[in-house]
């Protein structure tokens, strides 16, 4: 019992650390859920104005997926898979903010590497491709998250897909709201003022 529900509990804890509202209380720029969307990532930071807590902000929620993984193969050879599942859920439903936590991109890009690199770089290059020339940090997000199930299963790893495909659903779940702003044209490109 001890490999999967090790796995569970430290992909959880290390995966709900809220470190875009830890940094942005800790660098002075106030309640990051009073700003903007209210969402805990990056992207959300970025407009407090403050570009250094973004980027750690994007970094710590890459790295904590990633580490998550890393550890618990480490640990427990095999159960990989389920710490990254665990500190996932653990990014967008954290006990610490009753369960209201962000919407998974960062986290998902740091898991993703830690499990199958090249579905990781491709994950990464759709995100940072998307963001550049659209400049719309949701649909960046969300493309780079569907990316996964489908770069795994081009690459043969069956045994990831319908894990892959499960957090990509709930990367575009979290982001109903962004989806209907996209719908309406009211979706702000990355520097643009938002209400
Ligand atoms: O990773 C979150 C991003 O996709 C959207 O964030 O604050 O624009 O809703 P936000």
């Amino acid at each position: 019992w001890l490999p999967p529900t090790g796995a569970l509990l430290l992909g959880y804890l290390l995966g709900s650390i809220p470190f875009g509202v830890i940094l942005t209380r800790i660098g002075g720029a106030g309640d990051l859920r009073q700003v903007g969307s209210g969402n805990i990532g990056a992207t959300n930071v970025l407009r407090t104005g403050r570009k250094g807590l973004a980027a750690a902000t994007l970094l710590l929620d890459m790295a904590k997926g990633a580490v998550a993984v890393l550890l618990v193969e480490w640990l427990w050879p095999g159960h990989g898979p389920v710490a990254a599942a665990a500190a996932f859920v653990g990014h967008c439903y954290p006990i610490w903010l009753r369960f209201r936590g962000g919407k998974g991109v960062a986290t998902l890009m740091g898991v993703v590497l830690a499990l199958h690199w090249p579905s990781g770089l491709v994950y990464a290059a759709a995100w940072l491709g998307l963001l550049a020339t659209l400049r719309i940090s949701s649909v960046a997000g969300m493309a780079a998250a569907v990316s996964a199930p489908v770069s795994a299963a081009l690459t043969d790893r069956f045994d990831l897909v319908l894990l892959l495909l499960a957090l990509a659903l709930i990367v575009l779940w979290k982001h109903g709201d962004n989806i209907e702003r996209l719908l309406t044209g009211t979706e702000p490109r990355i520097g643009e003022p938002r209400d």
